[in-house]
């Protein structure tokens, strides 16, 4: 008997495989995250997050040159204030460490994509999403103030605006705010399909923003569900949202496949800072090869359907793609 069919012949060296593989990562695809501070010429490394740190804006801004050096086209600014309030305040303030940092980067890197995370979790007392009614989070009175954070984010030169609170309505709320004072071409990145997830606990510590009581599980979404993504999707969509992530993102690529095939509208997926912390401990031990792991995950995330991909890791990413 001799074999006809032998897919291994389309697996023989690197050129061949490189001839027929299906999906190509590129530094192209990458969103880097990072974390400001008040202050100047801060660099604390963050402890669960090795290689991320907290940076006051002047370093934020070197940061923001180098990701535009090694071809990441976007950053994402997550922030820390100087001070907490009830309905996290500080975080529409134009003085805050991320509208600084957004005008910062924006005047010195202005082509570099800058996407504000719109949140209040980081800002308030209580570490929750949205303005509490006892120990409710209400819904529709947080829209208000998602729809300052948003206005100052563009204010601040934002080109993106991403809201991760997972209330309902948001979407529409802050594109009505933003058309109102003519940011007619900021955009809106919808977390819409956010998993109530225990992959986000090194960003918790990150951004001091774990909720001082109960859970985020009465608004963010059960992670045995799939139906109910496709939902949130089409909510978001018809509200008006420009890109759709997915997060977090190895434990949901099924999710991010089905979205894919639902929708002709970008795909973005957020590799959170668990999956980050687990593969740079496993690395740290000597237990895995970290580049391959790093470029695999990533490459999945594109194969699964994502466009876009938001990862700590980024950098090095750039940087073994681009064999530096
Ligand atoms: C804010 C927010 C979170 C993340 C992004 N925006 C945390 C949360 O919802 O608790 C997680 C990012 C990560 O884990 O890398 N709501």
């Amino acid at each position: 008997m001799t074999l006809k069919l032998r897919p291994r012949r389309m697996r023989l060296n690197d050129n061949i495989r490189a001839m027929v593989r299906e999906t190509s990562l590129s530094v192209k695809d990458f969103v880097y995250p990072i974390f400001v501070v008040a202050g100047s010429n801060v660099k604390d490394e963050i402890p669960s997050m090795p290689n991320c740190y907290h940076l006051s804006v002047d370093n934020a801004v070197e940061l923001a040159k180098q990701i535009d050096a090694l071809g990441i086209p976007a950053v994402e600014v997550f922030g820390l204030p100087e001070y907490k309030d009830d309905i996290g305040s500080s975080a529409w303030n134009m003085d805050s460490p991320v509208q600084r940092a957004i005008a910062a980067i924006k005047k010195a890197v202005p082509n570099l994509i800058i996407i504000g995370d719109v949140c209040l979790c980081q800002y308030t007392n209580h570490g929750h999403c949205g303005k509490l009614c006892g120990q409710y989070v209400d819904n529709d009175s947080t829209l208000e103030l998602l729809q300052k954070v948003a206005v100052s984010q563009a204010q601040a030169g934002a080109d993106i605006v991403a809201p991760s609170d997972m209330m309902d309505g948001r979407i529409a709320a802050i594109r009505d705010a933003l058309d109102d004072n003519h940011f007619i071409n900021v955009s809106i990145m919808s977390y819409a399909v956010k998993y109530a997830s225990a992959f986000y606990g090194p960003f918790r510590d990150a951004a001091d923003s774990a909720p001082h009581f109960g859970d985020r599980k009465q608004y963010q979404m059960d992670p045995a569900n799939s139906r109910e993504a496709l939902k949130e999707v089409e909510l978001d969509l018809s509200e008006g949202a420009d890109i759709i992530m997915v997060k977090p993102a190895l434990t949901y690529l099924d999710i991010v496949r089905a979205v894919r095939e639902s929708i002709n509208r970008p795909v973005a997926v957020y590799n959170v800072s668990g999956e980050y912390a687990m593969v740079k401990a496993a690395a740290a031990n000597g237990w895995i090869d970290e580049k391959r792991i790093v470029i695999e995950s990533l490459t999945s995330m594109k194969r699964a359907g994502s466009d876009i991909i938001i990862s700590y890791h980024a950098i090095d990413a750039a940087r073994w793609l681009g064999n530096i």
